[in-house]
């Protein structure tokens, strides 16, 4: 989604600007543009529709600066125009602002202050810079009073940049709900959305929480609350490695991803448990884990089909009830609670607006809560009770792979800590650190096979215009992530059903040729139950592909994965479906890892 770069202090500001725009590519975006200025020298502002490489040749070669503001735009106000794209600025051109976030009153503010007022697009965030520039530029209040003015009458999510071509020195930020740091560097400084713009820059970062203001000098970084009182922040460091963030000799991050996926669970063995097997979740967590009386999973997307594949050896481990809920509806219509909740966040960016706007409620209720995420530090870690990390490393591309496995595994140590915390007879009887080997052992016997399950994709989706994905028990929730990954890098319309539902309605859609992919586990009674599904597609006339785990095989079978255990088997299952959607979009000529409308992290509600 929408991202935010900016420096000040540095004779490679372009460099820079571009640069860390390039690195949040993987966010999600449709447009960009950068504002670039140097004391005495007319300052330039560039936009461009489409990727930063086109904003880059638009750039040249020859554009110096020492300061700017950087933006790339995820439309919610205004199609994806150049006239909407970022930066925008006041009406006499003094000021200039990026913004993400949405400004829910911005019809009103323009409406009862800026008449008069020429707009070039119609976007909420020229609306700001105009109410700024008009407390400056007619009323006559300096930058940082105008700025304060203008953040009492706004209302909405924002993370602001904002500059004043009149003050050389100086960018100015604020946030409210969306996501800003500060970095420091040798003799300059920088704002950016995620640590990953700038960590080419600095591995030194400041957090800015939400109604706060900063100036950014060169050589100072002072941080306020809209009073304009002084406030202490301490700097970090971001533990990010630049050649995490690299795609290596992939041709996509997905790709490179997917292959992660067995290092990422033996990482997660070494740090969920110790050289006997031993679980070693934080204590706290287990005992919020303990003192509930129900457990309610919120998450959005691939998380939220992560949170239905880890409910059942939750509720099995753990001895609590689970309930799913979907993000974007939790946080306007929370249903009847149990007495004693706790909330689980499973989030991979941390940044969720919709998780976030359900957490601010949990807190507000004063309810105990878990954030999973990937990215320590993030808004709904700093602001749950408590966190686990995913350690799945930077997830780039778009679709969702390494993390969805991660937050499995994850949820599995969680549920084995509190299970043997209680003595759980199940969770005794399940050796976490031997399954999950198998399991990334079982990953790697399916990466072996990527030729293979390229040529079938290729065979049953290379002209499909719609599929279908089922399954029974637990491959119903890989089913609906599945189809997730599918239609959202193939755009292939794909829908993940219940096996046994299908014929209540749906099925009415198979005719010949449809393509249907059936997920079959070692689990006899379910499996000869999917059998008799697959049978009733191939009567109406379904091309099948049949993903089926060891054991449930029989010959004919499409793709094959190693056993593992009931419970963990979501993981194994779902590596040969997130191929099928790599392949599927590979073989379309699609841009893999920029799939068009969507976005990483998406910081609006
Ligand atoms: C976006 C991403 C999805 C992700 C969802 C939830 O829609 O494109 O891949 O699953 O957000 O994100 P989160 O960071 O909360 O897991």
């Amino acid at each position: 989604m929408c991202g935010i770069v900016g420096v000040v202090g540095n004779e490679n500001a372009t460099d820079i600007l571009l640069q860390g725009l390039e690195k949040l590519e993987y966010r999600g975006y449709d447009s960009a543009g950068i504002f670039v200025t140097k004391a005495g020298e007319e300052p330039a502002l560039v936009k461009s529709v489409g990727r930063i490489a086109d904003l880059r040749d638009k750039v040249g070669e020859s554009l110096a600066g020492n300061r700017g503001i950087g933006h790339t735009r995820w439309a919610t106000h205004g199609k994806p125009l150049e006239e909407n794209a970022h930066p925008h600025q006041s009406e006499t051109g003094r000021l200039t602002l990026v913004h993400n976030g949405v400004i829910e009153n911005y019809a009103e503010l323009k409406e009862e202050h800026l008449a008069g007022h020429h707009f070039k697009g119609q976007t909420d965030t020229e609306v700001v810079v105009h109410l700024i520039g008009k407390f400056v530029e007619e009323d006559g209040l300096d930058t940082l009073a105008a700025f304060r003015q203008a953040l009492g009458l706004i209302k909405g999510s924002y993370a602001f940049a904002l500059i004043d071509q009149e003050e050389p020195e100086t960018i100015y930020v604020a946030k409210n709900k969306s996501p800003l740091l500060i970095g420091l560097g040798q003799g300059y400084n920088m704002v950016c959305s995620d640590a990953m713009a700038m960590i080419r820059e600095t591995n030194q970062y400041m957090e800015i929480h939400d109604q706060e203001l900063v100036v950014v000098t060169k050589d100072s970084v002072s941080v306020q609350d809209y009073a304009g009182n002084v406030l202490e922040r301490e700097s970090y460091t971001a533990e990010l490695d630049l050649s995490d963030i690299g795609k290596g000799t992939y041709p996509y991050y997905m790709l490179k991803e997917i292959d992660e996926q067995p290092s990422v669970m033996r990482k997660l063995i070494s740090t969920y448990a110790d050289d006997r097997g031993a679980m070693t979740v934080d204590p706290a967590i287990v005992k919020a884990v303990q003192e509930a009386d129900r457990l309610y999973i919120i998450a959005a997307g691939t998380s939220y089909h992560a949170g239905f594949a880890s409910k059942q050896f939750l509720e099995e481990l753990t001895d609590t009830p689970v309930e799913l809920g979907i993000a974007s509806e939790w946080g306007y219509g929370m249903p009847l609670l149990s007495q004693k909740p706790l909330f689980i966040f499973l989030t991979q960016s941390g940044e969720t607006a919709d998780s976030r706007q359900v957490l601010v409620k949990v807190n507000e209720m004063g309810l105990p809560s878990l954030t999973i995420t990937n990215v320590p530090g993030s808004t709904l870690s700093r602001e749950a009770s408590h966190t686990m990390l995913l350690h799945a490393g930077p997830e780039i591309s778009v679709a969702s792979t390494k993390a969805y496995t991660a937050q499995i595994a994850t949820m599995a140590f969680l549920a084995k800590a509190v299970g043997d915390a209680n003595g759980n007879s199940k969770a005794k009887d399940f050796d976490l650190v031997r399954e999950l080997s198998l399991v990334a052992q079982s990953i790697e016997a399916t990466l072996s096979d990527k030729d293979m399950i390229a040529d079938k994709v290729e065979k049953l989706l290379l002209t499909a215009r719609n599929a279908f994905y089922i399954g029974r028990g637990s491959n119903y929730y890989v089913a609906m992530e599945a189809s997730l990954k599918l239609k959202e890098i193939s755009y292939i319309q794909c829908e993940g059903f219940a096996a046994g539902e299908l014929k209540h309605g749906t099925i009415s859609l198979i005719e010949d040729g449809t393509p249907v992919i059936a997920l079959i586990s070692n689990n006899s009674v379910l499996a000869s139950h999917a059998r008799g599904n697959v049978a009733e597609v191939v009567a109406r006339g379904a091309h099948v592909l049949t993903i089926v785990e060891e054991g449930a095989d029989k010959a004919g079978d499409d793709i094959i994965t190693r056993a593992v255990h009931p419970y963990l088997s979501s993981i194994s299952m779902v590596i040969p479906t997130q191929l099928i959607a790599y392949y599927a979009s590979l073989q379309r000529g699609l841009d893999v890892d920029k799939p068009r409308n969507l976005a990483k992290s998406v910081t609006v509600e």
